[in-house]
């Protein structure tokens, strides 16, 4: 993969300022609009080393602007607008999405910055505006597959910092027919996605896994050996013991723990019943 430089200063009316990111087939720069003077952000599609890579990156900015134009929601980062390059070739233009500004970058970015685990109160706070966006989609019948510290934003760093669902590449809509493949970030899988069969509970154990980094710094929260996890996850996954409780994790929030990370996706509550169980913890 091949992160753009942009070559350009100016782009559609917003002046290019700075590199934010960089993801497996976006980059994020920040951007002004030139009549407003509005902060925002253009996540330009990646240049892919092979043919077969472009197409996929193509496929999943297309499906994030997709999804994002039929979707607002106060914890879903908002679209503002989408286009292809205007200086590419006729075959080559790639996609271009202006987000809104999430002025603290991703939680991935904020946990480092803080360099310590963040208070159970700050992190349930984030957690469940996680599930009130992810309430949202699931609603609708849409996944996420790809929940992770570096696809939450923080925005408001002077107004309270909200966190903010992005990065809809992954995103798919479970119809009676559809068989998710496995997309998204092994640290973050729930077990049943070595099965053949999942739906929306693996964000719900996604989900799990933010929450539990947040507060301990970016531990896992089980005892596996990494040998065994690539041969056989599922297995591996499906045995896994919790790692002793970090003294700094309530009991009522290990509770919650073990509803996050129950093995059996039909045990494991929807993201709904988690904010009405989340009610009791804060
Ligand atoms: N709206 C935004 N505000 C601030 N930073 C952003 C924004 N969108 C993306 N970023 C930064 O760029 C990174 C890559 O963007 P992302 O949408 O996750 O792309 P990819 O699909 O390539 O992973 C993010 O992890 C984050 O650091
Ligand atoms: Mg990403």
């Amino acid at each position: 993969m091949q992160v753009p430089s942009v070559s350009f200063d100016v782009i559609n009316n917003y002046r290019v300022l700075r590199k934010l990111g960089a993801g497996t087939f976006g980059t994020a720069f920040q951007v002004e609009n030139n009549t407003t003077s509005e902060r925002c952000v253009l996540k330009y599609q990646n240049d892919m080393d092979s043919g077969q890579m472009q197409h996929r990156a193509n496929q999943d900015m297309l499906r994030e602007i997709e999804f994002l134009k039929s979707n607002k929601h106060p914890f879903i980062v908002k679209q503002i607008e989408a286009f292809r390059d205007p200086y590419q070739g006729e075959h080559d233009r790639k996609n271009c999405i202006i987000l809104e500004y999430a002025d603290g970058g991703s939680l991935e970015k904020v946990l480092e910055k803080n360099g310590k685990a963040f208070k159970e109160q700050e992190a349930l706070r984030w957690f469940a505006q996680i599930c009130l966006g992810l309430s949202h989609l699931h609603r609708k019948n849409f996944v996420h597959r790809d929940i992770k510290l570096e696809n939450i934003l923080i925005k408001g760093i002077e107004t309270g910092r909200f966190a903010l669902i992005s990065d809809f590449g992954s995103v798919k809509r479970l119809t009676a027919d559809t068989l998710l493949t496995v997309a998204g970030t092994p640290q973050y899988f729930a077990p049943e996605i070595f099965t053949a069969e999942f739906d929306h509970k693996i964000d719900v154990w996604a989900a799990g896994i933010v929450l539990y980094e947040l507060l301990t710094n970016r531990d896992y929260p089980f005892i596996v050996s990494e040998k065994l996890l690539k041969v056989n996850p599922l297995h591996c996954l499906q045995k896994a013991e919790f790692k002793p409780w970090p003294s700094n994790i309530s009991v009522e929030c290990r509770e919650l723990f073990m509803k996050l990370f129950e093995k059996d996706p039909k045990r494991r509550p929807s993201i709904d019943e988690v904010l009405q169980y989340h009610q009791s913890l804060v």
